[in-house]
């Protein structure tokens, strides 16, 4: 078994001295050099530096015996003994007949662009090129880096590499879990992995070549890496160290990167792996039918039943949609679902999600959606169809449900990021000639992850995302139509063997008219609090003069600033042009290394500090890794009455995870529990690696969660809820239970209890909640738990305006705490709620 290594903020780089430097780059940044080298305050400073630097890969201070030649023939600087059949797979790559010159780029060049259609090989192929050049052998020692913005391409990446390398040093690291051991060459990281390493060594020092992949998918951390790395290059070629940079993309605008001369005053050489596309024919659905599950179903069985033989790649949006046209096929073409692995599948979590509605669905005639989600509608009138696009089909015709009169079987597999490794390295493995597969998939196939061999693409349109509102910190999931660029990578998808075809589920007008030319980058869209946090802790203090790809909008920026400042996090320093420019707090600096959230990362230290460490971890693990259960909570975690139920949502967590870890963690008793096992586990993971980095610090062990919390820690831990979620308190306005409304400092409106919290329609005078969600149906709490009155000006004292204390009855003496006492009044926050008289010391 792999050794463990979750400790992402790792210290490693102090184990590990580079000997060949005067000075040891490891570290963080010192703040002088790091206003030399980012003086925050004036815009200048982030003048961007020349990409060039025509120095030969350094090799002078440690030259390897007789190696030096090898200089000029970089490319078998290292000889590897790949397996025949991968070698000849290899060499149907694009990307293969450009690894001289990409080794030359990047030997005369510290940045390079790489640009190349999805399935071009430069995902896999780029490191070993890297690798057999020398980076990571004694020539040029540290690390070849590798980030992906998705975790399931980190882990299948790093298998298929280390396969086709045949040698163990590949490995990878997510927040979770990873491999990394002393002989590791390659790794494999999610971006947010490398980001906070720079955290405790802004130089990198562990590397030799970092390699960004996937950025034309513009996630927030990709972009942050990119502004930081533009000035790390210049100073590790300064420090004749020279880090080198490989920034590789679909091919989609790219100009971001290449043309922004904030990010390189030079632009960085690009090299254009040559596509090996084979032509795609685009069908259009002639009317855009709401149903597109429906539709994607509908197309394939025609398709299975009339086309010749060739795999099928439908792009739905999530997991329950995937599941329900999987469960479809299965149930239409029953030859291959018979297939013993697919038994397997259909039993664990995801996809027995839902298997009560899954068994009742009747194609023919339920429409209805997975409710909680907003349709986004074709807006568009459907008479501008052109011709030569329209699909020739009648759309109307309906496909008969008898069962399918054809020789070949169909195997249909399920692709999404939240399915376990084992099963999404399935579809990899399944081509085969006796049957058609059908792979249904999110948009982790658009561009993450290349299927071979697919002939034909189902497109729905559509792709899911969280938006989020900067002004309310409010999100919500909503369905919506890919861009342009996203629907031609969709369809390039069925022509990487040869002639393909792409039935889309929605017509030209649609695309002419209502979809947009490109994605919007991530970090216009998410909350970046967590990045403000880190950029403020290397000293970055003026957040908008930080050569971003594409920066993020002013109110983000100052919604997260407040937020931090109210989590104590950061406080307004020196003032600059009038402004106050915050500074990160000690507290905040204790934050930065938790790899969660902000406001999780205080809760865990204020846990620490009321040693209520353990339900802490749980929680904060259970909230970051997201949807716990699969289905309605049973009743038995739902806490009937006492301080058990105050803690409210927050209760069932824990209540959930105990019991879970108490039965044995077994996957059986979390399906029959409706919990999802892949969750359960990775709460665990991070709950281990929190605590390993809170014993950094702090006396902390990480102790199984097998007994629950008593009703006083179960008080400090609502005190400490309370605290952290300070600006998320809601007060009980109107209603009667179930009609009740809540005003809070966030939205204008009163909200309400979500339908799942266990504090709904119970009345509850104040409760704190983690989230805001816009449903049809109003603005809806979640994650709920209740809070004192007494408590606000107590534990929020800046959120409180007191009366003036003179105004007040004469003070009076404890003779508990020895302290004087006054009597105050408060209002609490914006709305003003006037809270009872209170002791204040
Ligand atoms: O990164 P890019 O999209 O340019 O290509 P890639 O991910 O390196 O994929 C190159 C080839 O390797 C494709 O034909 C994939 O199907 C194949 N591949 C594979 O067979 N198994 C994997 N786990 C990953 C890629
Ligand atoms: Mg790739």
């Amino acid at each position: 078994a792999p050794a463990p290594s979750s400790d992402e903020s790792s210290s490693e780089s102090e184990s590990e001295p580079l000997q060949d430097q005067p000075s040891s780059v490891a570290g963080p940044i010192p703040a002088e050099v790091a206003h030399q080298i980012l003086p925050s305050d004036v815009v200048k400073s982030w003048s961007p530096v020349k990409s060039g630097g025509q120095e030969k890969l350094s090799v002078q201070k440690q030259p390897a015996k007789g190696k030096e030649k090898n200089e000029r023939k970089p490319v078998s600087y290292v000889s590897i003994e790949r397996d025949a059949e991968i070698q000849e797979a290899r060499l149907q790559l694009p990307i293969l007949g450009e690894e001289q010159v990409i080794v030359e780029k990047i030997t005369e060049h510290d940045i390079v662009v790489i640009v190349g259609a999805t399935g071009s090989g430069k995902t896999t192929q780029v490191p070993q090129f890297l690798f057999e050049a020398g980076y990571g052998s004694d020539a040029i020692p540290g690390l070849i880096g590798v980030t992906e913005p998705r975790r399931v391409a980190a882990i299948t990446t790093c298998q298929r590499v280390k396969k086709e390398l045949n040698i163990p040093n590949v490995s990878y690291q997510i927040r979770y879990e990873g491999d990394v051991t002393e002989d590791t060459k390659i790794k494999f990281m999610t971006d947010g992995v490398l980001l906070r390493e720079l955290q405790s060594d802004f130089l990198l020092s562990k590397y030799c070549v970092v390699v960004i992949d996937e950025a034309h998918e513009r996630s927030v951390n990709t972009d942050i890496l990119i502004g930081m790395l533009s000035r790390v290059v210049p100073l590790r070629r300064k420090q004749n160290r020279p880090l080198k940079l490989i920034i590789m993309s679909a091919t989609l605008r790219v100009t971001d990167f290449t043309q922004n001369s904030t990010l390189f005053a030079t632009p960085p050489p690009v090299v254009d792996v040559g596509a090996r596309q084979h032509p795609v024919t685009v069908h259009h659905n002639k009317e855009t039918r709401e149903d597109y599950v429906r539709e994607a179903y509908k197309k394939v069985c025609k398709l299975h039943r009339t086309l010749p033989p060739g795999d099928v790649l439908v792009f739905l949006t999530g997991v329950q949609e995937i599941n329900r046209m999987i469960h479809l096929l299965r149930k239409t073409f029953p030859e291959k679902a018979a297939d013993e692995g697919d038994k397997e599948a259909e039993k664990t979590e995801d996809i027995s999600a839902k298997p009560v509605q899954l068994d009742k669905y009747d194609p023919y005639e339920n429409k209805d959606d997975s409710p909680t989600e907003v349709i986004v509608q074709a807006a568009a009138p459907d008479q501008t169809d052109t011709k030569e696009q329209e699909s020739s089909e009648s759309e109307d015709e309906d496909i008969q449900p008898t069962p399918h009169d054809r020789s070949l079987p169909l195997l249909a597999l399920p692709l999404y990021s939240a399915l376990p490794p084992d099963q999404q390295q399935r579809v990899f493995n399944s081509q085969s000639d006796d049957y058609r597969l059908v792979v249904v998939a999110t948009n982790v196939a658009e561009t993450s992850l290349t299927i071979p061999g697919i002939t034909y693409v189902v497109d729905s349109g559509k792709v899911k995302t969280k938006e989020y509102c900067p002004v309310t910190g409010m999100s919500q999931f909503r369905v919506v139509w890919v861009s342009h660029a996203s629907a031609e990578q969709r369809a390039g998808r069925a022509g990487r063997t040869g002639p393909g075809h792409c039935y889309r589920l929605y017509s030209t007008a649609v695309m002419g008219n209502v979809m947009e030319k490109h994605t919007e980058p991530e970090i216009s869209k998410k909350p970046i609090d967590g990045l403000v946090l880190q950029m403020k802790n290397l000293n970055i203090h003026r957040i908008l003069n930080f050569p971003f790809p594409t920066p993020p909008s002013l109110s983000l920026i100052e919604t997260a600033e407040k937020e931090l400042q109210f989590l104590d996090l950061l406080k307004p320093g020196q003032t600059v042009n009038n402004t106050p420019v915050n500074k990160i707090t000690d507290l905040g600096k204790q934050c930065v290394h938790l790899p969660v959230s902000p406001r999780f990362a205080k809760l865990l230290l204020l846990a620490v500090e009321q040693n209520v460490t353990q339900f802490a971890l749980t929680l904060v693990a259970a909230l970051s890794v997201g949807h716990l259960f699969t289905g309605p909570i049973p009743a038995p975690f739902k806490p009937r009455a006492g301080h058990a139920r105050l803690l409210g949502d927050f209760m069932v967590i824990l209540t959930a995870v105990g019991a879970w870890e108490h039965s044995g963690a077994g996957q059986p008793w979390s399906a029959a529990h409706h919990l999802r096992y892949r969750a359960l586990i990775e709460i665990r993971q991070l709950r281990r690696q929190l605590a390993n980095i809170l014993a950094q610090n702090h006396s902390v062990t990480l102790e199984p969660l097998l007994k629950p919390p008593t009703p006083g820690q179960i008080t400090s831990l609502r005190r400490i809820l309370t605290v952290c979620l300070g600006d998320h308190i809601g007060k009980l306005e109107e209603g009667t239970g179930s009609t009740d409304l809540y005003s809070t400092e966030v939205v204008e409106e009163n909200v309400q209890l979500h339908r799942e919290s266990v504090l709904y329609g119970l009345h509850t005078e104040y409760v704190g909640f983690c989230s805001l969600e816009q449903e049809s149906t109003g603005v809806k709490m979640r994650v709920v738990f209740g809070v004192e009155e007494e408590w606000l000006p107590t534990l929020l004292p800046n959120k409180c305006t007191f009366s003036d204390p003179l105004d007040q009855p004469p003070p009076a003496y404890s003779n508990v705490s020895g302290e004087v006492m006054c009597h105050r009044t408060s209002t609490f926050g914006v709305r003003s709620w006037v809270l009872p008289a209170v002791n204040l010391p």
